[in-house]
């Protein structure tokens, strides 16, 4: 097809690894981005339905393109991601001026779909295929020396608030040997950094098994040959369950040098009745256990985190029990969610939903405590020196950003090309970034 696309991305990184992925197909196919709705020929919306209203999102959204397609008929408003999957047919039924609904497993079928619908009329896959995975796509990168790269798709687990194995499926791993020779390709295009990417990275491999053999690679097998690489320099992933940090894949993380200190290690609450009726397989002593193992294990590591407040029938009382938690394991930083009811789940049709008041209150109590936490963290890199990698521009047009392997931001008061790593003296905290200076390379003998 000729002409210009545009692709609003809504929702977590999977998605956003699938829009570079739907951007790689469009370009390979001769088209070129547009910032500009008016001027684009394609407009893929590529959803989310996890977020609270992403579905009052997604039709505002096709309104307000309604007009844009009475005026250029010749516009194709694709819709993708997991709204897609999980309305499917309603989509093009509230708005039947959408020219193609692609499910999460069906991305790689997008080209076809829209050269059908040019010559049919509307068109939607939403088949469960399970051979089609998105990494194996072309893909458009914004960043030319990070990129993601997904592992596996899909969940087994069945936690009752979550709308994802609904919309992704069970887990379905990528071969060993597939995810190394897309890092091989990567690192050849300049690639630095991978994060491996998965609903539940770190029960990798469990669906499948090697080649030629019985037995099933594991993801510290994976972590390990991803490490041998040589000219990758960092490894990060996500999303993990807490269950699966097994004590080989914590010394995986360990022994190799370029798996980067952070893990995201998601507690979603403090309270053992929630965690059971969230059917989260731990409980609040084990969690704690487990994080004091990993930080034995490798001490530098920084730990983020998932919670949500306002689960049904979170009472005070469990609710005193997460903040209770939040201050023992001291994360350097959470991701703090509302609970909202997802269509298909137990949780939605669970008794005692709890007001939107109490929540809102429990909620600023969690993110004022965190907050704190977060900035004493933070005060703690004061002083120290750390290898930083170069993102892009900072906040000031002349300063940059920069991370570090624990995944900190940095701001450097000097502009530096993104991709380069140096050494910067931490100066000063935030409880979201730090501020530091470039320590001069010694030279060299
Ligand atoms: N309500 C609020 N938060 C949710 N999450 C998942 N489903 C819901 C929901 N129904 C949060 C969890 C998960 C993160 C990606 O989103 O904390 O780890
Ligand atoms: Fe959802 Fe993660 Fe639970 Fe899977 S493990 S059901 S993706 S919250």
């Amino acid at each position: 097809m000729n002409g210009t696309f545009l692709i609003r991305t809504f929702g977590c990184q999977m998605n956003e690894h699938d829009s570079e992925r739907i951007g790689g197909m469009l370009r390979a196919d001769g088209m070129t981005p547009t910032d500009d709705v008016a001027d684009a020929r394609v407009i893929v919306l590529n959803t989310c339905a996890i977020r609270e209203n992403a579905d009052n999102k997604l039709y505002g959204n096709l309104g307000h393109l309604k007009p844009l397609k009475a005026e250029h008929p010749d516009l194709r408003i694709v819709v993708a991601g997991c709204l897609a999957q999980k309305d499917q047919g309603v989509i093009q039924q509230k708005a039947p001026w959408v020219d193609v609904v692609v499910g999460t497993h069906a991305l790689p079928h997008l080209l076809d779909l829209l050269r059908r619908a040019e010559a049919d009329g509307p068109q939607m896959d939403v088949a469960e295929y399970t051979d089609l995975f998105p990494s194996a796509l072309p893909s458009a990168r914004d960043d030319a020396f990070r990129a993601w790269v997904s592992i596996a798709v899909g969940c087994d687990n069945a936690c009752t608030f979550c709308i994802v194995p609904f919309v992704r499926g069970a887990q379905r791993s990528r071969a060993i040997g597939d995810v190394l020779a897309e890092i091989q390709g990567l690192v050849r295009e300049g690639v630095v950094e991978v994060t491996l990417l998965g609903q539940n990275v770190n029960t990798y491999g469990r669906d499948v098994t090697i080649p030629g053999s019985s037995r099933r690679p594991l993801f510290a097998d994976l972590l390990r040959q991803v490490n041998d690489v040589e000219g990758l320099r960092r490894i990060r992933f996500t999303s993990p369950h807490p269950h699966d940090f097994t004590p080989d894949v914590i010394g995986a993380m360990a022994e190799s040098d370029k798996v980067c200190e952070h893990i995201h290690f998601p507690l979603q609450s403090g309270s053992d009745r929630v965690l059971k009726a969230m059917q989260r397989s731990y409980r609040r002593e084990r969690y704690l256990g487990w994080l004091d193992a990993i930080r034995d294990a490798i001490p530098a590591i920084a730990v983020s985190t998932d919670i949500i407040v306002g689960f049904p029938g979170e009472t005070e009382e469990d609710f005193a029990d997460t903040l209770d938690v939040v201050s023992r394991a001291r994360f350097d930083s959470a991701y703090t969610f509302q609970y909202s009811p997802r269509p298909a789940t137990r949780a939605a049709s669970m008794p005692d939903q709890v007001s939107k008041e109490v929540v809102q209150e429990r909620f600023d109590r969690l993110v004022a405590l965190q907050q704190e936490i977060s900035l004493e963290k933070a005060r703690e890199q004061v002083g120290t020196e750390v290898e930083v990698l170069v993102e892009g521009a900072g906040p000031r047009r002349s300063s940059t950003q920069a991370r570090t392997r624990t995944n900190r931001i940095v701001h450097l008061a000097e502009r530096l090309d993104p991709g380069a790593f140096v050494t910067a003296r931490i100066t000063d905290a935030a409880a979201h970034h730090l501020t530091g200076e470039v320590v001069p390379a010694p030279a060299s003998v």
